[in-house]
């Protein structure tokens, strides 16, 4: 989920990668895409990556599970049993690095270490997240919070639901989660994109911005104003009383936790609705029976994970997938590519809600690093649909104003266009 830059020089190991192997991979039919054209890896751009991915991660997983991709700079994993291995192994494809720009930006977190100390600062947060907590904090809260952000809008017959309803939620969201309600979205979401920028801008070689070192001042002081309080109804207020964190170890969490929901969110939200409004037939099944809606969400995670790649570097010369890599070198794990395994997901680019096995996808980790707000970003997008559906029954895609979801990292829409009745 971090955008890295400069990565370790060759020790000379072959970074071609195994010969192509045609057939490697069949799936539950043999049900490999016949018309997915092999592609060498040096011939892929970052704007092939970002615009239309599918077709290049099919056949890099079918021909070369793992490997070296000189646009990225890193090692690509697609195959989904390589994925998996690299994502559940912290001993050999970690996070803790110092080239890791989000630690670099924000000071140490779950999310840029790794053994004990990662354990320590998961752990603070793990028992908020779980699914009964997130029920009782949030379902009610949720519903009222989508409904009102729709209602700003029904009235227009029309509206960007990126910008206007995706994105302010899973702002909102997140202010609640940790008690900042009190600081106000724009801040919040001013803080967010000062600190997204600038991990862009060290993973490229630029110092930490100075509005990026505000906002992490900023983020403290709030931190450090809940602390004072000892009545202070925020989830850093009881973070900090189950001892597990220091006062100055909770504004790096909090910084994680916004940068890891806001954009998140915001995408999984507005790929579902892309992906729902875009089938009217599928869009009239859920209008009939919204008990649908949890399958269409699984489906668009899988299809179109909003993160669609996490990185590790590998802590020794490693084996995976039957290439060898060097030490310090980087691994860029494709969840776009590894949801796409035809052994795992017959015809893996249907969109087919009816599957047996939706949840089978891997677009919120597996190992240490899973997601901690799956839960949470489930309940967030549901409550999301239902309110567009209650408010503006009708509703239907205006596809000539909308764009396809695209992106490296972080992928959704850039503009998403529906209209109804009013
Ligand atoms: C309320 C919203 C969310 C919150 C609070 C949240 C929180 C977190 C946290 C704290 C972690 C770090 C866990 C660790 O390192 O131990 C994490 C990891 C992750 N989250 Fe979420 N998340 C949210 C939504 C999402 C969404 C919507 C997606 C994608 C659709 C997503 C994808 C990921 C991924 C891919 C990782 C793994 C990062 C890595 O291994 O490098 N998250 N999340």
């Amino acid at each position: 989920m971090t955008s890295e830059g400069a990565r370790k020089e060759s020790d000379g190991t072959n970074r071609s990668g195994p010969e192509r192997n045609p057939g490697r991979r069949s799936g539950l039919n043999g049900d490999v895409d016949p018309d997915v054209e092999p592609i060498d890896p040096a011939s892929i751009t970052l704007a092939m990556l970002e615009q239309r991915p599918g077709p290049i991660l099919q056949a890099l997983q079918r021909d070369q599970p793992v490997v070296f991709v000189p646009a990225l700079d890193a090692w690509l994993v697609t195959g989904r049993e390589e994925a998996v291995e690299a994502m559940r192994d912290a001993d050999r494809f970690t996070v803790d690095d110092p080239r890791f720009s989000t630690a670099v930006v924000l000071g140490p977190s779950m999310l840029s270490l790794d053994g004990d100390e990662h354990g320590r600062h998961r752990g603070a947060f793990a028992p908020h997240f779980r699914p009964m907590a997130v029920r009782d904090g949030f379902d009610d809260w949720l519903d009222r919070r989508a409904a009102e952000l729709v209602a700003r809008f029904a009235g227009d017959g029309e509206a960007e639901l990126r910008t206007a309803l995706a994105g302010p939620l899973a702002v909102d969201t997140i202010a609640r989660f940790l008690g900042l309600e009190g600081v106000g979205s724009a801040d919040v979401l001013g803080w967010y994109r000062h600190l997204a920028d600038a991990i862009v801008g060290v993973s490229v070689g630029e110092p930490v911005s100075t509005e990026a070192r505000r906002a992490v001042a900023q983020i403290q002081d709030r931190v450090d104003e809940a602390l004072a309080d000892r009545g202070h109804p925020s989830l850093i207020r009881r973070i900090a009383d189950g001892g597990a964190l220091h006062a100055d170890e909770l504004g790096p969490s909090v910084a994680v936790l916004m940068f890891g929901a806001i954009e998140t969110s915001e995408g999984m939200t507005a790929n579902v609705l892309w992906h729902l409004l875009s089938r009217p037939a599928l869009l009239d099944r859920v209008r009939l029976d919204r008990s649908l809606l949890p399958a269409v969400v699984e489906e668009s995670l899988r299809l179109e994970p909003a993160a669609a790649v996490v990185d590790r570097y590998t802590t020794g010369r490693v084996q995976l997938g039957g290439v060898t890599i060097p030490a310090g070198d980087l691994v860029t794990i494709s969840l776009a590519g590894a949801n796409l395994d035809p052994a795992t997901f017959e015809h893996p680019t249907r969109f087919d809600i009816d599957r047996p096995n939706l949840r089978q996808h891997v677009t919120f980790v597996q190992g240490p690093h899973g997601c901690l707000g799956l839960h949470l970003a489930r309940a967030e997008t549901i409550a999301a649909v239902h309110a567009v559906l209650d408010a503006c029954p009708d509703v239907a895609f205006d596809r000539e104003r909308s764009s396809d979801p695209s992106g490296l990292i972080f992928r959704k829409p850039a503009s998403l266009v529906a209209t109804w009745a009013t």
